[in-house]
C-alpha cells in the first residue's frame, strides 16, 4: 500500500468517499495494531475532508476515552449517555447534529465546533466498541451522505478491534 492517498480534488463528497473507502481498507488490512489503524483512519479522513476535528473515543468500562484523532486537543473522558458521543454509544445509533447549540448536553471541547456527527463502532453482537466523532467549524458541511459513508467505514473499522 502506497503511503499517500489518491483523491481527486474536484471530486464530489460521494466520489471522495467511494475512492477513499478501498484505500483505507488497504491501509488497515496489513496492520493489526488498533492504535496504528485508528490513527491512520483519522489522518486519512482529516486529509481528504479537512474537518476541524476527527477521531475516536474508545469504550473503557463506563466511559469513552479519547483515542487517536486529528485536530485540537479534546476532552479525554465522556460518560455513558453524556454529550453527542455518549448518546451515540447509549443508543448504538449515529447522531447527526447540524447545530450543536440545539443538542441538549452537547460537550463543547472546542468553541469553534458548530456541527457534529458521531457514528458508533459496533461489533457483531451489537456491542458498541468505540465512536467515530467528526466536528466541523461550519454549519453547511456535514449531512446524511457523511453519515452513510462513515457508517460503512465504522463497520470496516469494527473488524480491527
Ligand atoms: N462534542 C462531543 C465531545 C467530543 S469533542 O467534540 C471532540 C460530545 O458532545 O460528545
Amino acid at each position: 500500500m502506497s503511503e499517500s492517498l489518491i483523491i481527486g480534488t474536484n471530486a464530489s463528497k460521494q466520489e471522495k468517499y467511494e475512492t477513499l473507502h478501498p484505500q483505507i481498507e488497504a491501509l488497515i488490512s496489513y496492520e493489526q495494531n488498533l492504535t496504528a489503524n485508528l490513527a491512520n483512519v483519522s489522518a486519512a479522513l482529516h486529509e481528504v475532508f479537512g474537518w476541524w476535528w476527527v477521531g475516536f473515543y474508545i469504550v473503557e468500562s463506563d466511559e469513552l476515552v479519547l483515542g487517536p484523532f486529528q485536530g485540537p486537543i479534546a476532552c479525554t473522558r465522556i460518560r455513558f449517555g453524556r454529550g453527542v458521543c455518549g448518546t451515540a454509544w447509549k443508543e448504538a445509533k449515529s447522531k447527526l447534529v447540524p447545530d450543536v447549540e440545539r443538542f441538549p448536553g452537547h460537550i463543547a471541547c472546542s468553541s469553534a465546533s458548530v456541527s457534529e456527527i458521531v457514528v458508533p463502532i459496533i461489533d457483531k453482537n451489537g456491542k458498541v466498541l468505540a465512536v467515530l466523532d467528526v466536528d466541523s467549524e461550519r454549519f453547511d458541511v456535514l449531512d446524511e451522505t457523511d453519515v452513510h459513508y462513515l457508517e460503512k467505514l465504522a463497520a470496516m473499522v469494527a473488524e480491527k478491534f
